[in-house]
């Protein structure tokens, strides 16, 4: 099971790429995709739901174009796309039946399935509520409870965590992890703490670019001996923030406690720290803006 993209780009506008040769080489496993909003996440992942198509570039599902042949990826597809609506007046297990009834899946075969998945979601104990008295949590899992109604092998889910409280976000990250196995799962985010813990690989977009692809530690290890702490007084912070690229501030009870993001020793007493992947996706993003000039 893979999934390639090579060389996919997407322009909505003449002389504008939204998307820029993208190559990306996918298998089992999950993978973050990383970028600030407009980066590209939400294009990129509909030409790999084949909503859309991309204007150069194949995107190939097991060898086979999904531009050309899209109902090869489809039957084992699952999407969640950013903007989800629900039916508010049906309950779970009413809406999850029409989803299912619209993708032709055999309804009866679905009935089992549908409590199935309503358990594995820890929604089982809602089943008679209506989706419009949902919280964002629970209605994001139904949202992933209808792209899971094929046991997809491929699943694209697309900003799962907005909207989310702090508990919820942990909780989905957990069940990111429960979903992954004989699966690629592709998520998006703006947010590194979603991606920390659960994702194999990680795609960092930022304008239609791909700036990384990697695993988390070979990106933690690309940092090692570039983040630094420093005390400073409260008056040398406006300086600091001009010189450095800072990824964190602290009150501390001698001045402020700054994590310095630098290829070298930003002051001669600074302290080595052990980066963050925050760190990272700043020092990726900040060496594509001077880059850009
Ligand atoms: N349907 C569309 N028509 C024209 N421009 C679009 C369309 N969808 C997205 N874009 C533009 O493409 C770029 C990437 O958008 P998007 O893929 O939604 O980014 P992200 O999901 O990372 O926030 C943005 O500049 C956005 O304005
Ligand atoms: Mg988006």
């Amino acid at each position: 099971m893979r999934l390639e993209i090579n060389q996919v780009g997407k322009q909505y506008e003449r002389n504008r790429w939204a998307l820029n040769e993208i190559n990306l080489q996918l298998v089992p496993g999950i993978i973050g995709l990383l970028g600030p909003n407009g980066a590209g996440k939400s294009t990129l992942m509909r030409i790999l739901a084949t909503i859309s198509k991309p204007t150069k570039g194949t995107a190939l599902w097991n060898g086979i174009d999904i531009a050309k042949h899209p109902n090869e990826l489809r039957s084992t597809l699952g999407y969640l796309p950013q903007d989800f609506g629900v039916y508010p007046h049906l309950n779970p297990v009413e809406f999850l039946q029409y989803i299912a009834a619209l993708k032709g899946l055999n309804v009866r075969y679905m009935k089992s399935r549908i409590l199935d998945l309503l358990e594995l979601l820890n929604l089982h104990g809602a089943i008679k509520r209506p989706i419009g008295s949902f919280s964002g949590g629970m209605r994001q899992r139904i949202g992933i409870a209808q792209a899971l109604l094929n046991d997809p092998r491929l699943l694209i889910i697309d900003e799962p965590t907005v909207g989310l409280d702090p508990e919820e976000r942990i909780r989905f990250r957990n069940l990111l992890t429960d979903l992954s196995g004989e699966r690629i799962i592709i998520f998006s985010t703006h947010i590194v703490s979603d991606i920390e813990a659960t994702a194999d690989q990680i795609a960092i977009l930022s304008q239609g670019n791909l700036l990384a692809k990697s695993n988390p530690s070979q990106l933690l290890s690309r940092m090692q001996g570039k983040v630094w702490s420093v005390v400073i007084s409260e008056q040398e912070l406006q300086d600091a923030r001009s010189r450095w690229m800072i990824s964190g501030t602290i009150r501390h009870e001698d001045g402020m406690l700054l994590r310095i993001v630098s290829d070298i020793p930003p002051l001669p007493h600074a302290a080595q720290v052990s980066p963050s992947l925050e760190d990272a996706y700043l020092y990726i993003r900040s060496a594509q803006e001077e880059g850009v000039g």
